[in-house]
């Protein structure tokens, strides 16, 4: 019997014709709301991760089309279609790796090209609100089919922000991992730090905290010591682009988490939704990478931590093979090897 299911916050509205937004980057000493009513502010909040997860940016990246065919209708009446697909290519761009962006921004056009030029603001503005809308519908139906896949009164190990905050509401792992804990199947989660953006420490604590799960903050390398001595049962992860044969693109540091994971027995869960499957991609060495900017590690809360001169790497993102992944959770059911047929059967359930 299903318990009554909470509501969560949604990150993002669509207010009298502005996008209005929770600024991560703010989280969680102050909850403030940024309203943006031009496409490149959205462009730049997606850049700077004031919004951010792959779900959330790819509704932004909608509003953001939405706002740009107001723009192209009032100041460029000439060739408003013309201005818009240059808007749309500026927007396509703000992140590589999380497809959500790229999808969402390919839906709208596509009514965009399908409407005549005087309908298109309004028409943009539907299609974003019906993109946003579905999401969080998604999320709950991979909420429930990923809860049941959970060991009972298990440990369960995420990382990352995958809530509410993340996406159009609810989430998706942590929305899989709210369910279990709603219905009492999950006694515990445990939550990596994530490094070197904190969205675990700072984004996914404030969230359970919120719903009175019982959580416990790690360090991302103490994740193998906890797994070794048995105090994990399941991890469960997001996704920013999964590709055609089931390899997964998601926060640095989850290929470490899903090899660890294979190492002690553990399974190892990924939930998406379906606009984050890249079927053109064959495999996931072809899902390009994001690199954020170095101060990311040389500095910590504004202060420089690292030593003058030192070489910095910092991709944002990393790619596990799909041997490693026990099982993927999408609003259209749950994928196993072999996932290419899997996925492929599953696309075209959010117009993928
Ligand atoms: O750089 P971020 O914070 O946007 O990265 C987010 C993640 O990697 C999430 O795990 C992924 O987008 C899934 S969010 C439902």
């Amino acid at each position: 019997m299903a318990a009554t299911r909470s509501p969560t916050l949604r990150p993002i509205h669509w207010r009298n014709g502005k996008v209005t937004l929770i600024d991560q980057t703010r989280l969680p000493h102050e909850e403030v709301w940024l309203e943006l009513s031009d496409y490149p502010s959205v462009v730049a909040a997606i850049r700077e991760m004031r919004v951010r997860g792959a779900p959330a940016i790819g509704i932004a990246g909608a509003y953001a089309m939405a706002l740009a065919a107001r723009e192209a209708a009032q100041s460029h009446p000439t060739a408003p279609s013309r201005w818009l697909e240059a808007a749309a290519v500026e927007i396509r761009a703000a992140r590589p790796t999380a497809v959500n962006l790229a999808w969402a921004v390919d839906r709208m056009l596509a009514v965009a090209r399908a409407t005549a030029d005087a309908d298109i603001p309004s028409a943009l503005a539907d299609e974003a609100v019906a993109i946003h809308e579905a999401d969080e519908a998604a999320n709950r139906r991979m909420s429930s089919y990923g809860a049941e896949l959970l060991p009972r009164d298990g440990a369960v190990l995420t990382h990352c922000n995958t809530g509410a905050l993340a996406t159009g509401g609810y989430g998706t792992a942590l929305g899989v991992i709210r369910t279990a804990w709603d219905d009492g199947r999950i006694k515990k989660v445990f939550v990596t730090e994530t490094r070197p953006r904190l969205q675990g420490a700072r984004l996914t604590a404030w969230e359970l905290a919120d719903a009175g799960i019982d959580a416990t903050l790690i360090a991302d390398s103490a994740a193998g010591q906890l797994m070794a001595r048995g105090l994990v049962d399941a991890v469960v992860v997001g996704a920013d682009r999964i590709a055609a044969n089931g390899d997964v693109a998601n926060k640095i540091g989850t290929y470490s988490l899903a090899v660890l994971a294979k190492e002690s027995g553990l399974p190892f869960y990924v939930a998406a939704p379906t606009s984050t499957i890249d079927l053109s991609l064959a495999s996931g060495d072809l899902i390009p990478i994001e690199t954020r900017a170095p101060e990311e590690l040389t500095h910590l809360g504004g202060q420089r931590v690292a030593a003058l001169g030192v070489e910095v790497a910092n991709p944002a993102f990393d790619v596990t093979p799909h041997r490693y992944v026990t099982a993927i959770v999408t609003e259209a059911g749950v994928a196993e090897s072999p996932y290419e047929p899997a996925l492929r059967g599953m696309s075209g359930v959010a117009g993928a």
